[in-house]
């Protein structure tokens, strides 16, 4: 009995030094994030193999798929103006796509897809202007 008593304590006394160095763990939370924006380079290699194939089932999935990423938690990593309108941006050309995807329009879908890879370029530019900014 006092020796189960003292495994219980033990664990009572150790619970929260777990939690202090699960919480430590930045590149956890870091990793987290890296795969949630990685899932853009999938969708969007995706899109692009959709085009080539004239896939507009796989075209439209994708597309959406990139459109609810930016309404995710995970998505709003800075909280500047520019980087909403950004965001707003990129919804909506994935947004574009979908709809020319949906019509079957390759024409349409293609224009939507450089767009949208424009806005991926634009705004990574942008958050790298603003790490550098930060690191001064
Ligand atoms: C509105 C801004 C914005 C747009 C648009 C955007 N990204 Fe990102 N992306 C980010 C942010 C913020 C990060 C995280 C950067 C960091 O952690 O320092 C990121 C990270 C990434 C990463 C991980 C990079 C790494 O260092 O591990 C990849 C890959 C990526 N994005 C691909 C894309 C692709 C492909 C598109 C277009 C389909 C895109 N992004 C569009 C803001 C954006």
């Amino acid at each position: 009995m006092r020796c189960r008593l003292s495994v219980v304590i033990g664990v009572f006394l150790l619970l929260p030094l777990l939690q202090l160095t699960s919480h430590g763990e930045e590149p956890n939370e870091s990793n987290k994030r890296r795969e949630f924006m990685e899932a853009k380079l999938v969708d969007s290699q995706a899109i692009l193999e959709s085009l080539t194939r004239e896939d507009f089932r796989a075209m439209a999935k994708h597309a959406q798929s990139l459109s609810l990423l930016t309404l995710e938690e995970g998505w709003q990593v800075l909280q500047t103006e520019e980087y909403l309108q950004q965001s707003r941006g990129f919804r909506r050309s994935a947004d574009t796509l979908r709809k020319a995807a949906e019509d079957e329009n390759l024409q349409a879908a293609t224009l939507a897809f450089v767009e949208l890879t424009i806005k991926c370029i634009d705004c990574h530019r942008y958050i790298r202007g603003n790490q550098r900014e930060a690191a001064r």
